[in-house]
């Protein structure tokens, strides 16, 4: 730990501490706000930017919370903010260049208002070079705090406002379970719960067990708790969140509970959909499968992220399985899941890999018929293993290799939607579609966006839409009664 004067708390991150894996038990912890910070915020208005994963739109109405219990409001523009949080990702380099643009251009607001504090959240904080910078060059940004202390936001807050100084205050660690956060939740009808923090996979490529800690599990009596108020609250879907959420319960040493038994409880909470994200291949189990296939509430749509198809790139990620395990997988849910439909993240451009690695690539996405994908090209980050690998490919090659396998992953996407046109689906109506107020929109059970005319008073219920059009991005219907 290091004190600067001008800075009133300065935990650094370290990679090294948060690299570290211990058997020791999760510490879990109830949080209270001391009365001491009740009105804090009062006549204060806050604006959040999430930026990043569900995780993080997650953790950005846990801070929304824990402001609003102090009394802080919404903001509706930056103007008008006395509190502006960047709560961002570090997954990617241009994720984190968009924010660094961020922070500058957010300066303009504090020549009018000098009292404005912006404030740095979430992953990026957690990388020690972000932190250096922030020290050395960003001095209008006032507050810093990562993915293991959003509980302690009411003393950074208080001292942020009341001492003037700068907060930054980050732990490396494997980290604990905090219940009992409260929430603003950012949608009526659907909602995010967590059912389990960080991530032991350690991908060669990946930042995330660095910034989001060791797996730990929440408690299955904290979580169907949660749902039930949920339902009571009349809330429509929710979606188990997780780094690896496949790795549910595998922490717990007192019981043998994993995410099929989660799911099975859940199911019986009343909830009327309920959808998970996201999984490691390793660890889908037919428990989990057959909960899917038995509990009507759980969806017929997995998002199961490959990253490639050679298994020599797939070694070197340390992605712990080979393409014909992942297709073992796939085929286990597609027997048991009927129609299921299956989406995936896919990775282009890893260091060295070849032509011949990526054709595997494109075979595979074929045979596995992926309804849809996040598709990257390979980006670099400081600390991970696969950040000292040799990397010699082009960017225009991997540029090139990116367009080609979004061609394919497009055919999948409109051959998913065609096995559904003229069929009758259940859509969960969102509201109207962006693009026509005229018209609802909603997502299918298969996670289907569907587009049809009706009467805004459906927004929130689920009912019976057949399918007209099937476009490459959406499908088009007709209410059905
Ligand atoms: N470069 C590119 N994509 C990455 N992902 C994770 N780390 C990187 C990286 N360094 C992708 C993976 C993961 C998704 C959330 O982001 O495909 O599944
Ligand atoms: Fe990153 Fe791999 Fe963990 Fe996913 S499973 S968060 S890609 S380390």
């Amino acid at each position: 730990m290091k004190k600067d004067d001008d800075i009133l708390k300065y935990f650094k991150p370290n990679l090294k501490d948060a690299r570290r894996r211990t058997k020791k038990v999760t510490e879990m912890t109830s949080f209270e706000i001391d009365s001491k910070y009740l009105g804090l915020g009062n006549h204060k208005k806050y604006l959040i930017q999430t930026y990043g994963c569900q995780g993080n739109e997650a953790d950005s109405e846990i801070i929304s919370g824990i402001l609003e219990k102090m009394g802080f409001t919404k903001a509706l523009s930056p103007e008008d903010s006395d509190l502006i949080i960047l709560n961002t990702c570090a997954i990617r380099e241009n994720a984190e260049n968009r924010i660094w643009g961020e922070v500058g251009r957010l300066q303009m607001y504090q020549k009018n208002n000098p009292n404005l504090i912006i404030g740095l959240a979430g992953c990026m904080p957690q990388e020690p070079y972000v932190v250096e910078r922030i020290l050395k060059s960003q001095p209008n940004v006032g507050l810093v705090f990562g993915t293991h202390n959003l509980h302690m936001l009411p003393e950074y807050i208080s001292e942020a406002f009341y001492s003037k100084e700068r907060v930054i205050e980050v732990y490396s660690k494997e980290g604990e379970i905090v219940e009992n956060l409260p929430k603003v939740r950012n949608h009526q009808f659907k909602a995010w719960v967590n059912i389990m923090f960080g991530c032991d996979e350690f991908c060669t490529y990946c930042i995330v067990p660095y910034t989001r800690g060791k797996e730990r599990s929440r408690r299955p009596e904290s979580i169907i708790k949660e749902v039930e108020e949920l339902v009571a609250g009349g809330y429509q879907e929710i979606t188990l969140l997780g780094q690896n959420v496949n790795a549910y319960g595998k922490d717990f040493q007192d019981i043998d509970y994993t995410l099929g038994d989660l799911l099975i409880a859940l199911d019986k909470t009343g909830i009327s959909r309920i959808r998970y994200t996201t999984s490691h291949p390793r660890d889908v189990d037919l428990k989990t499968v057959l909960a899917m296939r038995d509990c009507k509430s759980v969806m017929p749509h997995l998002h199961l992220p490959v990253q490639s198809g050679s298994d020599e790139v797939l070694r070197r990620m340390n992605r712990r399985y080979t393409k014909d395990m992942y297709m073992e997988k796939i085929n286990m849910l597609k027997e048991h899941v009927k129609g299921i439909s299956i989406t995936t993240d896919i990775i282009v451009g890893f260091p060295e890999e070849s032509d011949e690695d990526f054709k595997k690539t494109l075979e595979l996405v074929k045979e596995a018929n992926f309804e849809g994908a996040y598709t990257f090209i390979y980006s670099k980050r400081k600390g991970t293993p696969a950040a000292s690998f040799e990397d010699s490919i082009s960017d225009d090659v991997k540029k090139e290799r990116l367009l080609k396998l979004n061609e394919v992953i497009n055919d999948g996407f409109k051959k998913g939607n065609l096995r559904f046109l003229n069929e009758v689906v259940e859509v969960l109506v969102d509201g109207p579609s962006e693009k026509n107020d005229e018209i609802l929109a909603g997502y299918s059970e298969h996670n289907k966006l569907v587009n049809f005319k009706g009467p805004k008073e459906l927004i929130g219920k689920i009912v019976k839409v057949k399918i007209t059009k099937a476009l490459t991005w959406s499908l088009q219907g007709e209410l059905y009664d």
